[in-house]
């Protein structure tokens, strides 16, 4: 048997200089991007009706498909994505068990043949075809781990090893390519976690022996196909966790393009041990896990911590996935109604490191519970774009285009923790003079007005625009803001001058460079000769802004 915790320390060594240089170039072309995640079956129908019903207790099928999907990219790119994630794309394996079928994709059966439950061939093509139109990437969330076995046999049962049919499993068809029967008892064990099944007694889910070069190499055959054939731009690994690590980065030199892996840990040393190892990217669950502290409990010294900490383990936080929903948690809405906590939640998601990755539902502020309730038909919502949280959205897309056009390596540079206050919490991203100051708060709507006063590091007499509210301030003489805070509600701060070809505030969008915007103020001046020296300034900000918390004043 293969121990994988030694195949980890053996491989380091390599693997990093594999990372570094075969994939750099995809991973660069989808750092400026934000990514939508759709479920296919629970996102659009082909008749695009918005009351067919969808009981997700239940575990059924409710209808989307492809169709649906290239129907409603006006709603995906209205809120300023570039990016689509649908839901995995094979036939799954038929029938259903006391918690449901295969709505969700995750039982393969045939790696070869389409889901026919979204559609076919020629509409996976078109699905294609109409993302690229629009410029948009599509990536597809893709199961490497294990394939499907409905044996619907009671709780404890011994006798799954024997039920698995494998005959019917393509290209999969003997048990040969599995390793040997047996259910994690253990999931924090990663050899455990790896060698045995994710699935349980109703709907197995043998394991695919990645260590064996024939099983790699058929994966990534198959692999190589999807991907050719449909125009895929990336790839979401479905349970990363629970495959060989050593395969996964076979796989991704197979595919040559970026990829996410689902690692769901919140602890730092393992996510950045499989970024700076295995994968080039993973969704960031230790920052999710911060925001929630911050942002339901109302703890900020977690978040601004966790951020620093995460830089300093992983080689590279701007190439991981920010989120803060998605398929297989609760949705935020479950946790607190709020909407002020909603929208710093997403502000934050969004603007912070790594290539922002949205939950289809979020925008419309749905509140289904841990799976399968978060994953409620979005028709039933009649595609708002109205809701506070799409528009909320919208602006923030805008604003990391206009600020990547004025700032190519913008999405390279890392978010530093500027201020920290008894509720709020303040970050920054980009050059020195014309970065981008998110300011959020965890006292939620009903908290009522103040002004809140920190240390920036923009010369006095800066004008910024608040670019959710189209509200300016002034940085006063000793470099200090005073934002008038309400309700709540974060607020996101860029030099007014550099504003122009934003999009937003009635600034039409323009595709302008830094030099053609013609800024003559003293902020100029400073992102020309502050640049090399960015980060020193922020710790010292931060350290400052920690030391000065007890000065702030709150009404
Ligand atoms: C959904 O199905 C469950 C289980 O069958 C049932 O208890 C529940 O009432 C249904 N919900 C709706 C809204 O129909
Ligand atoms: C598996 O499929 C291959 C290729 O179609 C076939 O040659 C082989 O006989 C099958 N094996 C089993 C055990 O069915
Ligand atoms: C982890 O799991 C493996 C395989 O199931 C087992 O052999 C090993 O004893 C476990 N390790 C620990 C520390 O429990
Ligand atoms: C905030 O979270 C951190 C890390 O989880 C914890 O150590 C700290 O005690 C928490 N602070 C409060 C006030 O709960
Ligand atoms: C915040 O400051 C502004 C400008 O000085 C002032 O007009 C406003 O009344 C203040 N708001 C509160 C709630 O104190
Ligand atoms: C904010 O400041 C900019 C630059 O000085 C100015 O053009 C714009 O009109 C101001 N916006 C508001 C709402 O005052
Ligand atoms: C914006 O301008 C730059 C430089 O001229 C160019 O490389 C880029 O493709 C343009 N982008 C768009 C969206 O037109």
């Amino acid at each position: 048997m293969v121990s994988s915790i030694d195949l980890w320390r053996y491989a380091g060594a390599i693997s990093f200089a594999l990372l570094g240089s075969t994939q750099a170039a995809k991973i660069d072309a989808w750092k400026s991007r934000s990514i939508y995640q759709t479920m296919t079956d629970r996102f659009a129908r082909t008749d695009g009706s918005t009351t067919a019903p969808c009981n997700t207790t239940q575990g059924l099928h409710c209808g989307g498909t492809w169709r649906g999907t290239i129907d409603r990219l006006d709603y995906i790119q209205g809120m300023g994505f570039d990016a689509v994630m649908v839901s995995p794309i094979v036939e799954n394996v038929d029938g259903h068990v006391s918690y449901g079928e295969a709505y969700h994709g995750y039982w393969p059966q045939d790696l070869y043949s389409l889901n026919s439950k979204f559609g076919t061939h020629q509409d996976l093509l078109d699905l294609s075809e109409a993302v690229h139109k629009r410029g948009m990437y599509l990536m597809m969330d893709t199961v490497i781990n294990n394939m499907a076995s409905m044996t619907n046999l009671p709780t404890g049962s011994s006798k799954v090893a024997s039920e698995i049919d494998y005959q019917i499993l393509e290209p999969f068809n003997s048990s040969s390519y599995f390793h040997p029967y047996c259910k994690i008892t253990d999931w924090n064990n990663y050899t455990n976690a790896q060698l045995c099944q994710t699935g349980d007694e109703k709907v197995a889910l043998p394991d695919l022996f990645t260590e064996h070069v024939e099983v790699q190499d058929m994966l990534e055959k198959w692999a190589q196909k999807m991907i050719s054939t449909y125009s895929i731009d990336g790839l979401r690994i479905d349970a990363a966790k629970h495959v060989n690590p050593d395969f996964l980065l076979k796989f991704g030199d197979a595919v040559g393009m970026f990829m996410t892996g689902e690692v769901m840990q919140r602890e730092v040393d393992i996510i950045c041990d499989y970024q700076n190892r295995y994968i080039q990217s993973v969704p960031n669950y230790p920052i999710y896990y911060s925001m929630l502290n911050a942002f339901t409990l109302g703890n900020t010294t977690d978040l601004a911590n966790q951020v620093e900490v995460m830089k300093n383990s992983c080689h590279d936080v701007t190439g991981l996935v920010s989120f803060s929903e998605n398929h297989d948690v609760a949705r935020f809405g479950s946790m607190t109604e709020d909407i002020a906590l909603a929208k710093n939640i997403l502000t934050f998601t969004m603007l912070f490191d790594g290539i922002p990755m949205i939950y289809q539902g979020q925008e419309q502020h749905l509140k289904g519970g841990g799976p399968p309730l978060c994953r409620e038909a979005i028709w039933l919502s009649n595609y708002d774009t109205n809701s506070e949280l799409y528009k909320l959205i919208a602006k923030l897309n805008a604003i990391r285009k206009h600020i990547y056009r004025l700032d190519p390596d913008y999405f390279s540079m890392q978010t530093y923790p500027v201020f920290r206050g008894g509720s709020e919490l303040g970050f920054r991203k980009g050059i020195e003079g014309r970065q981008l100051l998110s300011l959020l708060s965890t006292q939620g709507s009903k908290s009522s007005a103040y002004n809140l006063t920190m240390p920036v590091s923009f010369l006095g007499g800066t004008v910024v625009t608040d670019i959710l509210n189209c509200v300016n301030y002034t940085v006063n003489a000793r470099s200090e803001l005073t934002i008038s805070m309400d309700k709540g509600e974060p607020r996101v701060l860029f030099p007014a001058e550099m504003m122009p070809g934003s999009g937003l505030c009635d600034y039409p969008v323009v595709n302008v460079s830094f030099a053609e915007l013609k800024i003559e103020s003293a902020s100029a001046a400073v992102s020309a000769g502050w640049k090399a020296t960015g980060n020193t300034m922020a710790a010292m900000m931060f350290s400052a802004a920690v030391s000065m918390t007890s000065l702030v004043v709150l009404l």
